[in-house]
């Protein structure tokens, strides 16, 4: 039987995977929160999960580490995709890519400054408007940097807007509607075709009865 490797992240991802996974069958062995193992056996014998950084998900996919990954279009976005088959929307961990700033706006003096952790869609965005602005890459907590004037504003993702409202910010500009998509490294759907199709089969017919 063909093995596959699945990879994914802890915590949101997947909570909201396994209820899909189980539709084929697929239930892990231990949990990635009480377990340190970062290799999961499931009750598929020939499937296994490999626990990682969200934002390391492509990279084990498009690598070869792993056939399949559930990564955030966010994450997709910044990696490029590379590599990597996209075949299906798995309509989890729904969010939206924001621009966000102070509620009370002060006009930047020179270029505006961005803090992001998404680099790339950032630039992009900013290209797309023809506006030149300043990016500093942050990993976390982007919701600070306008409170203690490291930058004008932020690109983050948004779902109920608390962590913003909290912060003193609101939302400015829509970037692009986020959810979770399954990708598939392009090596493992030539060589391990049929056992990739059906997997991706099963989770269509998951994704369509949690609609
Ligand atoms: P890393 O560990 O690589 O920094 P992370 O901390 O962003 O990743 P999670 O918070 O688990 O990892 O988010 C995983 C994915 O879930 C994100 O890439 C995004 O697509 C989505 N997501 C993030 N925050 C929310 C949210 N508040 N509501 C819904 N979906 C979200
Ligand atoms: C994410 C993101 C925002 C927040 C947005 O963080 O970086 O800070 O969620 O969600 P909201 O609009 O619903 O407040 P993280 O995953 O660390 O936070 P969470 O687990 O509390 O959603």
């Amino acid at each position: 039987m063909q093995q596959l490797t699945i990879a994914l992240s802890k915590g949101r991802i997947f909570k909201e995977t396994m209820p899909l996974l189980a539709q084929a069958g697929i239930r892990p062995l231990e949990e990635p929160e009480n377990s340190r193992k970062l290799i999961l056996p499931t009750s598929r014998e020939e499937v296994r999960l490999l626990i990682v950084r969200a934002s390391d998900v492509p990279t084990y996919v498009q690598y070869g580490g792993a056939d399949l990954g559930v990564a955030g279009k966010d994450v997709l976005m910044e990696h490029g995709g590379e590599g990597l088959y996209e075949p299906l929307d798995l309509r989890i961990a729904r969010c939206k890519l924001m621009v966000a700033g102070p509620v009370e706006e002060v006009p930047p003096h020179g270029r505006m400054r961005v803090a992001t952790k998404y680099v790339n869609s950032t630039r992009r965005h900013f290209a797309r408007q023809g506006r030149q602005v300043e990016i500093i890459k942050l990993y976390g907590s982007m919701e600070l940097a306008p409170l203690v004037g490291l930058a004008d504003c932020i690109v983050d993702v948004v779902d109920t807007g608390n962590t913003l409202r909290a912060n003193g910010l609101e939302p400015k500009e829509h970037i692009a509607d986020i959810s979770s998509r399954l990708i598939v490294n392009r090596a493992s759907m030539k060589m391990k075709h049929e056992a990739v199709t059906d997997f991706i089969h099963c989770l269509e017919e998951a994704v369509r009865d949690h609609g």
